[in-house]
């Protein structure tokens, strides 16, 4: 079993990639630097953030054959050209909820998208998958499940083998896990993650 060591704060996070990568034999401890301060640098893109932390944080890899993984996401709503984005974790601790849905007031469009950005460190070489979700802002917030965001976002429905899948309106707060999953923005970067970790296993036994 492969040791992967993701280096976050947010224990939400953490459960997320739990659920999606322990069934695969893959096992998911969360690295915490006692002392050290990971600085997120102010860039445009999800995937400079988060190779930034992935160089920060390489030295303190308990062992060198063990996995590093960081993960990086924001909330992008087209009325608002993308924002807050890169900045959301400042945005939900300033105006939270309440404040994105009064930046919507008078908006037409109420599309926004989840992004997110797992990278993963193995055996010196850095892979990283990128995850979307389209949805909407709800009018107001609602649900206690998930975190961040979730209360205020509702995902658009997808289709699964033919058929069509939605939570009916429902926000990420409103449903559990298994259900934010079939949509979620992490849930398909982990996707894109467990497929390179799987090649990469396959190629190193072989
Ligand atoms: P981070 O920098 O990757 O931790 O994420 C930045 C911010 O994006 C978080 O503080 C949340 O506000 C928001 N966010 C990221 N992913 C999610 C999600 O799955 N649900 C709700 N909010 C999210």
């Amino acid at each position: 079993m492969r040791t992967v060591w993701f280096m976050t704060g947010n224990s939400g996070k953490v459960r997320e990639a739990k659920h999606a990568l322990e069934p695969l034999g893959f096992d998911v401890r969360q690295l915490v630097i006692d002392g050290v301060e990971v600085s997120e640098p102010q860039c445009d893109d999800l995937e400079d953030v988060a190779r930034s932390k992935l160089d920060q944080a390489q030295q303190y890899l308990p062992n060198s054959s063990d996995a590093l993984m960081v993960e990086d996401a924001g909330l992008f709503v087209d009325a608002l050209q993308g924002f807050p984005g890169v900045y959301s974790a400042y945005v939900l601790n300033t105006i939270g909820c309440k404040g994105m849905l009064r930046l919507m007031v008078g908006e037409a469009s109420r599309g926004a998208q989840f992004e997110a950005v797992a990278a993963f460190l193995l055996d010196g070489e850095v892979h990283v998958s990128r995850g979307i979700c389209r949805g909407q802002l709800s009018f107001e917030a609602s649900g206690n499940e998930g975190f961040g965001f979730d209360p205020i976002f509702i995902p658009d429905a997808i289709e699964v083998d033919g058929d069509f899948s939605s939570t009916s309106g429902l926000t990420f707060a409103d449903v559990d896990l298994s259900v934010k999953e079939q949509f979620s923005h992490r849930r398909k970067a982990l996707n894109g993650l467990i497929e390179l970790l799987l090649t990469t296993e396959a190629a190193s036994s072989s």
